[in-house]
């Protein structure tokens, strides 16, 4: 009797219960640590020109070549983009949540993870930065 009881009592507690998902999804809270990390690189002009070309391969499509959330799959892919030539957009969130964002993709964005060198990817946050600095001309050669 007591047996039977310990057997339903056990069901229930650790019976037919979901499954917990063993991947993170794609835009799951930035480890700490990731958004603490401090931005390693200096800029210089090559680097910039660098990463503003693969920019425009990877990113313009979405974010827009100045950076304005304005690009030709928004539409298409119905996205709710940030205008980065805003100096508001970015102000709360650290080098390191960039460089986690662009390495590892958000929600609808694609990571850019091993196509580019983490010193790239720390030269994209700069560059990332600068649509707001300099405003929408920052893209025009
Ligand atoms: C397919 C479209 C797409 C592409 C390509 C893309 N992104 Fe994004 N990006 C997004 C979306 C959508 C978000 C917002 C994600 C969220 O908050 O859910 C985002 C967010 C960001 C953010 C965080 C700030 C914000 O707007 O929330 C940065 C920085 C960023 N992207 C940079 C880049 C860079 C750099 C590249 C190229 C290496 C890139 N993105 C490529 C769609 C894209």
């Amino acid at each position: 009797m007591l047996k039977t009881l310990f057997a339903v009592a056990a069901l229930l507690l650790f019976g037919p219960s979901p499954q917990q998902p063993a991947a993170k999804p794609a835009d799951a809270t930035i480890p700490a640590e990731a958004a603490r990390m401090v931005n390693p690189v200096t800029p210089t002009p090559e680097s910039q020109a660098h990463v503003k070309k693969v920019y425009g391969y990877d990113c313009a499509m979405c974010h827009g070549a100045n950076g304005d959330g304005k690009g030709d799959l928004v539409a298409d892919m119905k996205l709710k983009l940030k205008d980065l030539t805003d100096p508001a957009a970015l102000k709360d969130m650290t080098d390191g949540e960039l460089f986690y964002i662009i390495k590892n993709g958000k929600g609808q964005m694609p990571s850019e993870g091993d196509r580019a060198k983490p010193e790239d990817l720390w030269n994209m946050v700069i560059l990332v930065r600068s649509f707001a600095r300099k405003g929408p001309t920052a893209a025009t050669p």
